[in-house]
């Protein structure tokens, strides 16, 4: 099996996809499932999910297909999600917030536990039926040693957002950040993942408009 860090970012956002699949047609009662099959659904060539997935040891059979119990589980070793991982989230506004209360994170592991914030109103208050605590953003490190937590968010204005993940990334547990704010970030040693929905829009938009240049 390969290690993690040489899987190309593409290949782990497929396996994200298959992952979602399966437990889909799991919920749907079915064992089986062919590369064809996973393909048609997911808009993927088959030869290319049967690339993906023998890059950890391919675990389809010829003919047969794909065990869906065994590949869900072969899925969440691979990509970490046979654990909870422990969030914190800076910036405790319409982002924050709503990741706080989403349950799809928590079902699949991603639990937030805490949120951050600078607005003195805000700290001190509980979000959600979970009732996740607001913290200090000063108290920063002291909270993601004591709550275990792996993974920082970044739900500030753009303009915060470099500052936070420095904060982020000086705590010496955390080993990835999620970025929501619409900047570029630079961080070292710990992996980073940008989330940007006007990124998706822009790019339906031009395929919606064609992409053609000389339209008034
Ligand atoms: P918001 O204004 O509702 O909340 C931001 C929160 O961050 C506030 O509570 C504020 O007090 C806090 N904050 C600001 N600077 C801080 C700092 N240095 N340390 C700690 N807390 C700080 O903003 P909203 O709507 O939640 O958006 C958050 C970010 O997400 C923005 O950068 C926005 O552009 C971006 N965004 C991203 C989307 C995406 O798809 N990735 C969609 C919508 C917004």
């Amino acid at each position: 099996m390969e290690s993690n860090k040489k899987i190309p970012s593409p290949v782990a956002k497929r396996l994200a996809l298959y992952h979602r699949c399966v437990e889909t047609l799991l919920r749907a009662g079915k064992e089986m499932v062919s590369s064809k099959e996973l393909g048609d659904r997911l808009s993927i060539k088959s030869s290319q999910i049967r690339k993906d997935l023998s890059y950890f040891g391919g675990f389809g059979k010829r003919g047969t297909g794909y065990n869906l119990h065994s590949l869900k589980d072969a899925l969440e070793n691979i990509m970490g999600i046979n654990r909870t991982w422990n969030i914190g989230v800076v910036g405790a506004g319409n982002i924050g917030t709503a990741l706080a209360n989403y349950e799809g994170l928590l079902k699949d592991g991603y639990k937030v536990v805490a949120l951050f914030d600078k607005n003195e109103k805000k700290v001190g208050k509980v979000v959600g039926t979970r009732r996740v605590p607001i913290y200090h953003v000063n108290e920063l490190c002291e909270k993601i040693k004591e709550l275990s937590i792996e993974i920082g968010v970044i739900a500030v204005p753009a303009e915060y957002a470099q500052s936070v993940a420095d904060k982020l990334t000086n705590c010496a547990e955390i080993k990835g950040l999620v970025n929501f704010a619409p900047v570029k970030i630079y961080t070292h040693h710990v992996e980073l993942e940008d989330v940007d929905i006007s990124v998706s829009f822009k790019s339906l938009t031009f395929k919606i408009w064609g992409g053609f240049l000389g339209r008034k």
